[in-house]
């Protein structure tokens, strides 16, 4: 599976910042019922390589680990199960480990210089991060004047009310956030039905 195919899959990808108390095959399993397979598991808590592991067997789902800050914590994502891995920026060793591992791979950018950089690494398909914060849609909109083949998953402050927006642009194949599963949210069922609305918005 390429990036592409990962992107594409569906509209939203939920980046999940995981609390304690839920069962993590069965968030992956409300998402994958609800239309919304392609699943980032951040690495930002102490159980989160278990929990992307757990989701990593649940049917259907493709689970990726999300807040890969370096080689290291790419090596920790791949030995657990994730199937692609999303960074918030792009370093040159990140980089260099990522694309010789051979997972789809996703890094932040935010600027000119990023992109070129990841150009220079071969990368066309970046995470545009902090969406909302890096200046929004008029931002991504001048970034893609002279990378117009270049396409990008935005996400920070995204939520359901702006996503159409976003994915209305041509640079952008899908949209990333949080708003679907945050580390509070108990309710299976009302993540199922955030998990649904997302898969309309696009
Ligand atoms: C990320 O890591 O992609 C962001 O934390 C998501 O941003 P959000 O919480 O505004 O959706």
């Amino acid at each position: 599976m390429t990036i592409d195919d990962l992107m594409n899959m569906a509209p939203v990808i939920p980046v999940l910042v995981l609390g304690d108390e839920l069962d993590p095959a069965a968030l992956a399993e409300t998402l994958v019922a609800a239309g919304l397979p392609v699943i980032e598991v951040t690495l930002r808590t102490p159980w989160a390589l278990d929990a992307l592991h757990t989701m990593a067997g649940v049917t259907g789902a493709i689970v990726g680990a999300g807040t890969v800050r370096d080689p290291k914590m790419l090596d920790e994502a791949i030995d657990a199960g994730a199937k692609f891995i999303v960074a918030p920026g792009l370093t040159e060793p990140l980089g260099r480990a990522a694309i010789a591992s051979g997972v789809p791979f996703l890094p932040g950018i935010a600027t000119a210089g990023d992109i070129m950089r990841g150009l220079d690494m071969g990368l066309t398909r970046f995470k545009f991060f902090p969406a909302e914060a890096s200046g929004g849609r008029p931002a991504l909109k001048a970034l893609s004047g002279p990378f117009p083949e270049l396409r990008f998953c935005p996400t920070g402050g995204i939520r359901l009310e702006n996503a159409p927006d976003w994915l209305a642009l041509e640079a952008v194949s899908c949209v990333g956030g949080t708003w679907i599963a945050g580390p509070e949210d108990r309710d299976l069922a009302a993540i199922g039905a955030r998990a649904r609305a997302a898969t309309e918005v696009g």
